[in-house]
């Protein structure tokens, strides 16, 4: 089984990532995690649990994170998932946020990465006793079977590093949707959403998780988009899962369909869902065939530039650190997964 932990701002491409997930049996999702973004963090925490009871998962645990970044307000992706986050479609039986754990989104995360450690390293699986085992054998240990996956701002994930050092060093793997490489923003003139509502916390995650790391930048997805007519087939699937994204998608499919919106997706003129590619990494990671590594940050200070990411080809920061960087990826796949996860 793959283990992940998720944190999203859910608007409807987080919500199209995390049933990707769900969609693909030896996935385990432990535990989603909700940030601002998109839109307000109670509205992500609603519509995280919608997704998860339109999956019949609600037994996933969600947390509810931070509301605003380490710095100033949120900023606004506009109304493109519309004002829930989730098309602005009525849903009388959507769960109440009396299903939220009471837990913060940063001790969980903290949490559940140590309740998961990785394998002792004569191969043998820890199993429910693994907490005894930890204590009595730290050194046997290797790092947890634990993967994040981060598809809003990156506020939860930096205060977690600064409550816990250590974590970055005991995950599998990081991937990320947010920053971008050709400095094309999406928000403001040069910054990718993700990283542009939060840049401080999105350079404490570039800087302290030195885990392997996998971006997913704005103009990769761009120009890794699939055509409208595959979306047609892929809600209309007959299943609850296809009614249920057609709902909840059909207020940013009509605003992506739009010619002004072509020119700020880099010309794009099909579908995107931003945050799936990230995940479909996470769950699978062959699906990249093509990386560029890099170390990278993001710049806190530009008038123009505040919230870009900065690729660091000349090796000038000093960092030995490298992030993968996807550039090329199996879309044959990428389509497979994605109508798996609405079958
Ligand atoms: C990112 O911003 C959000 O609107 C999307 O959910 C995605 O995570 C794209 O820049
Ligand atoms: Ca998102």
């Amino acid at each position: 089984n793959k283990k992940l932990l998720v944190d999203v701002d859910c608007g409807v491409d987080d919500a199209q990532a995390i049933m990707l997930a769900l969609g693909d049996p030896s996935v385990q999702i432990l535990g989603i995690t909700c940030v601002h973004g998109n839109t307000t963090v109670e509205n992500v925490c609603k519509n995280v649990l919608r997704v998860l009871q339109a999956c019949r998962k609600l037994e996933i645990p969600v947390f509810k994170g931070a509301d605003k970044p380490i710095l100033g307000t949120s900023i606004s992706m506009g109304n493109f998932h519309g004002q829930d986050g989730l098309g602005d479609a009525p849903d009388a039986s959507a769960p109440g946020l009396d299903l939220l754990h009471r837990e913060n989104a940063v001790s969980a995360l903290i949490r559940i990465v140590d309740e998961n450690p990785g394998e002792v390293k004569d191969g043998e699986e820890l199993g429910a006793n693994c907490i005894t085992v930890l204590s009595a054998y730290p050194e046997s240990v290797s790092a947890s079977q634990v993967s994040l996956v981060a598809t809003g701002p990156l506020t939860n994930l930096a205060l977690a590093v600064r409550m816990d050092p250590s974590l970055p060093g005991k995950l599998k793997g990081l991937y990320i949707m947010g920053g971008n490489t050709e400095s094309r923003g999406n928000t403001t003139v040069c910054g990718e959403f993700n990283f542009a509502a939060d840049p401080e916390a999105a350079f404490v995650v570039l800087n302290d998780y030195q885990c392997p790391t996998h971006l997913s930048c704005w103009e990769f997805t761009c120009y890794s988009q699939l055509p409208w007519e595959f979306c047609d087939a892929w809600l209309g699937q007959d299943s609850d899962k296809a009614r249920f994204m057609a709902k909840i998608f059909h207020h940013s499919m009509e605003e992506a369909k739009k010619e002004s919106l072509q020119d700020a997706c880099l010309g794009c003129t099909g579908f995107i869902s931003c945050d799936s590619y990230a995940m479909a990494a996470a769950v699978d990671e062959s699906f990249i065939t093509e990386t560029d590594r890099y170390p990278v940050s993001v710049e806190l200070t530009g008038t123009y530039t505040r919230g870009m990411m900065i690729v660091d080809t000349l090796g000038l920061l000093k960092k030995t650190h490298k992030a993968s960087i996807m550039k090329k990826v199996d879309l044959e796949k990428f389509k497979k997964m994605l109508m798996a996860a609405l079958k």
